[in-house]
């Protein structure tokens, strides 16, 4: 099987990176193809805790190439410190390999993704504030400075003074802030030049001559579906492309190579930042959830809003990426419940629908219509079969096979990499 993708089918923090964690143990390389350092991943293995916001969540593995795809924006200042705090607990990153196509996430996106979210007032977005949404917004409109061009002084020069010419105007006349020094921040991009100059390169040429060579690449979603910026909750979504698909411009990988997609569920819905989310539970359920499942976010450590899980979200979801089989995480966190409820559908002024309308405004008067199963009230997180599992828990299995017409193939109880059920041959 040579090349497998990970989406996240929900608002982000579906569990990915452990899911990848797991799966990429037999992969020889490991992809990230879109968005920057806003994803926080998690891997917990041997009780040790890694938390990664742009390398792969493969890069764990000695013998597993990472690479970061140009579909990626960079913060080189945060790459350099995740890559050095790595280095520091005995992790190898010499296979990294950076596509010289990525854009570089520059000081001045992060203070412009702070100033338009003050400007947005109450209509604010809740973004990671990490530079995501003005470093996109400035590859689209073709100013961008990406990572070939810090190796080289005068091209680097170059592509700065016409970004500048457009981001001091806007910094000065629009926010009243002070200007960019050209020359200072050319000096310092051009002192990260040189530390990242071994790992920058021809990235999707060196994904096809493994692929070409058989060997197994992993591809890494990050965020989640509904952040999906054509696909989602719009406005209140990322700024790029997260959805499977994404992969061919992200990695510059053929759409038809990749063999599975898997989509990795949450067994309930959380999201951060603002915006819709019909099955929210804004009560103290919420809180017991928020709580059972630790959901603080990864890069802001913001409190993520809680809820059901949402069908007919998944099943937009899922139509989108194509998915071929599911992961569900989290399900030991449902433990504590007496009965959970599942949105299998939504009403809608007055009308039963089954699909998630893509007009927000639809969706904002979705009210969701609940199916109520039992709780299994008993410990998941030392069961490693499936038939070991409690029958009920083993019924919200079956339910969702039977509500998204796919295998569930992959059960996460835990946060460690060895609380796992795998079945139908994977592993
Ligand atoms: P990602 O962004 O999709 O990679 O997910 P995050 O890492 O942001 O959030 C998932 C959180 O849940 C992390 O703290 C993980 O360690 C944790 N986690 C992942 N799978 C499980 C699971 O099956 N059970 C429990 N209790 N925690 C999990
Ligand atoms: P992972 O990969 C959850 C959300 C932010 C905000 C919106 C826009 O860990 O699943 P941005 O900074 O991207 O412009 O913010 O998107 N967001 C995420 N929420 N998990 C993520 O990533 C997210 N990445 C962005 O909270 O609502
Ligand atoms: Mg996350």
């Amino acid at each position: 099987m040579p090349a497998s993708l990970v989406v996240g089918t929900q608002w982000g923090d579906e569990g990915k990176g452990k899911i990848v964690d797991i799966l990429a143990e037999k992969a020889h390389m490991v992809v990230r193809y879109q968005g920057g350092n806003n994803a926080g991943h998690t891997v917990v293995n041997d009780q040790e805790k890694y938390e990664m916001h742009l390398l792969p969540s493969g890069v764990l593995y000695p013998d597993t190439m990472a690479v970061m795809g140009q579909g990626m924006v960079i913060d080189p200042w945060a790459l350099i410190e995740e890559m050095e705090g790595l280095k520091k607990r005995g992790v190898s990153i010499e296979n990294l390999y950076i596509s010289d196509s990525a854009h570089l996430v520059l000081p001045y996106h992060i203070l412009l993704d702070k100033l338009e979210e003050k400007l947005r007032g109450t209509d604010k977005l809740g973004t990671t504030v990490k530079g995501i949404g003005p470093a996109y917004t400035d590859k689209a409109a073709r100013r961008g400075i990406r990572m070939g061009d810090i190796l080289h002084p005068q091209r680097l020069k170059r592509s700065l003074e016409i970004a500048l010419r457009y981001h001091n105007q806007v910094l000065k006349k629009v926010f009243h802030e002070s200007c960019v020094d050209l020359e200072e921040l050319l000096a310092k991009l051009l002192d990260l030049g040189e530390i990242l100059k071994p790992h920058i390169c021809n990235t999707s040429l060196k994904i096809a001559q493994n692929w070409e060579a058989g060997r197994h690449i992993f591809f890494e979603g990050a965020h989640g579906t509904l952040l999906d910026i054509d696909n989602g909750s719009y406005p209140y979504v990322t700024s790029s492309s997260t959805v499977a698909g994404a992969v061919a411009g992200g990695a510059g990988f053929p759409p038809g190579n990749v063999d599975e997609i898997i989509g990795v569920v949450k067994a309930y819905t959380t999201r951060v930042g603002e915006g819709v989310f019909p099955t929210e539970e804004d009560s103290s359920t919420g809180d017991k959830l928020r709580e059972a499942g630790g959901e603080y976010g990864v890069t802001t450590r913001r409190p993520r809003r809680c809820g059901w899980l949402d069908i007919p979200l998944l099943k937009h979801s899922l139509r989108i990426n194509g998915a071929d089989w599911l992961a569900l995480t989290k399900m030991d966190v449902l433990s504590f419940m007496d009965e959970i409820q599942v949105a299998t559908a939504y009403k809608l002024d007055g009308e039963i629908i089954q699909e998630m309308p893509t007009d927000m405004e639809k969706l904002e008067r979705c009210e969701p219509v609940y199916e109520f199963l039992p709780g299994w009230k008993q410990d998941l997180q030392h069961i490693r079969e499936y038939e070991n599992l409690p029958s009920q828990a083993r019924e919200y299995v079956k339910f969702l096979e039977e509500k998204t017409h796919l295998p569930v193939k992959l059960i996460s109880v835990g946060p460690d990499r060895k609380q796992v059920i795998l079945r139908g041959g994977i592993g």
